[in-house]
């Protein structure tokens, strides 16, 4: 599936860059193809326009912001976070030619983070409950571009069998490779998922008591959101600690996505620091990001296609292939891919 050809992707929300990234003027940030400008307006609220000036097509990411506005860098036209063109420097009265505007996105703030979809949104941004339940903190763990897809990322992070092998160094039983089972339940946000999933070599505070000292069994409800939004969770009965990440994939172009990740632990600072919880999945992010870097982006959804061999350990997967051509069936969209000669 090539993203930036599927239409209705345009129509979801997705996570672009941390809202303190604009403190220090506008940035720019390509979403499904499509450049766009981000900066904050006057009330401190994001705001989102093409980035392609409607005089000459400079990049309004390389201006400024005046008043809650975007002046452009090249001629000092300004635009409104309508996309209108609210005045023209050199002209009596700053004056607008008729109809001078600039296309806008929808655009939000939720969880530190500046949310846009290109057209008018068929779901609401996914929520996370940690965000305001009481107990909890919020780390910015991650915020990195990938060369990989979002389906592939996606249905990494909820594939059991990768684990004995490219998690090998780190927490993967490389002599245990039959993947535990995955309880899957279908909803209309996507899925939620639990499985057990044995890892070795984790620090002390982690561990449930009566396991080996070699390997824990870890519990995880985890939850995915169409089209490239997931949850992880993970509790630890010892400690009743809870270790939730939150993932979204967003599609930059049909081989990059920006990966955001987002944690909430109901512990403290004292209890764990959070450069140690960014050094403990540090490692494992660098070896999920390696190979799926080393698999073509262009994931094949329609699987009567036949391009991919399956196991059963791939379901999750499958099922979010189901639901996207779904989707794209639903809004009068095949699956466009690259041909393969
Ligand atoms: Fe933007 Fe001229 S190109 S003001
Ligand atoms: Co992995």
């Amino acid at each position: 599936m090539l993203v930036t050809k599927q239409k209705v992707l345009r129509k979801f929300w997705y996570a672009l860059m941390p809202i303190s990234m604009l403190e220090d003027g506008p940035k720019p940030f390509t979403l499904l193809g499509e450049n766009i400008v981000v900066w904050l307006k006057a009330d401190g609220k994001p705001a989102a326009l093409q980035d392609r000036c409607c005089h000459r097509t400079a990049r309004l990411s390389k201006g400024f912001v005046e008043n809650g506005n975007i002046v452009c860098g090249y001629h000092g036209w300004t635009f409104d976070c309508s996309g209108a063109c609210v005045r023209v420097p050199q002209n009596a009265d700053g004056a607008v030619p008729a109809g001078a505007m600039v296309p806008s996105y929808y655009c939000e703030e939720r969880y530190g983070y500046v949310w846009v979809a290109l057209e008018k949104p068929l779901r609401d941004i996914p929520f996370f409950p940690e965000e305001t339940t009481p107990g909890y903190r919020r780390i910015f763990q991650f915020y990195e571009r990938w060369d990989t897809s979002a389906l592939r990322m996606m249905e990494n992070s909820f594939d059991n069998s990768h684990f004995s092998y490219v998690h090998r160094a780190t927490f993967g039983l490389y002599d245990q490779p039959k993947p535990e089972k995955y309880e899957i339940n279908e909803t209309d946000y996507g899925f939620e998922a639990e499985t057990l999933v044995p890892i070795k070599n984790v620090p002390a505070s982690f561990r449930v008591t009566g396991t080996t000292d070699d390997t824990t069994m870890r519990h995880m409800f985890n939850r995915w959101y169409l089209p490239f939004a997931r949850r992880f969770g993970c509790t630890y009965p010892a400690s009743g600690r809870h270790h939730i990440i939150y993932n979204c994939a967003t599609p930059i172009d049909d081989g990059s996505i920006m990966l955001a990740q987002w944690l909430y632990r109901n512990d403290t600072e004292e209890d764990c620091p959070e450069a140690e919880l960014i050094a403990w999945d540090a490692p494992i992010l660098v070896e999920d990001r390696e190979i799926l870097e080393a698999t073509d982006p262009d994931a094949c959804i329609d699987v009567r296609r036949k391009q991919e061999f399956h196991m059963a350990s791939d379901k999750p997967g499958l099922i979010m292939r189901k639901m996207l051509l779904q989707l794209l069936e639903e809004h009068g969209e095949s699956e466009v891919f690259r041909r393969q000669d």
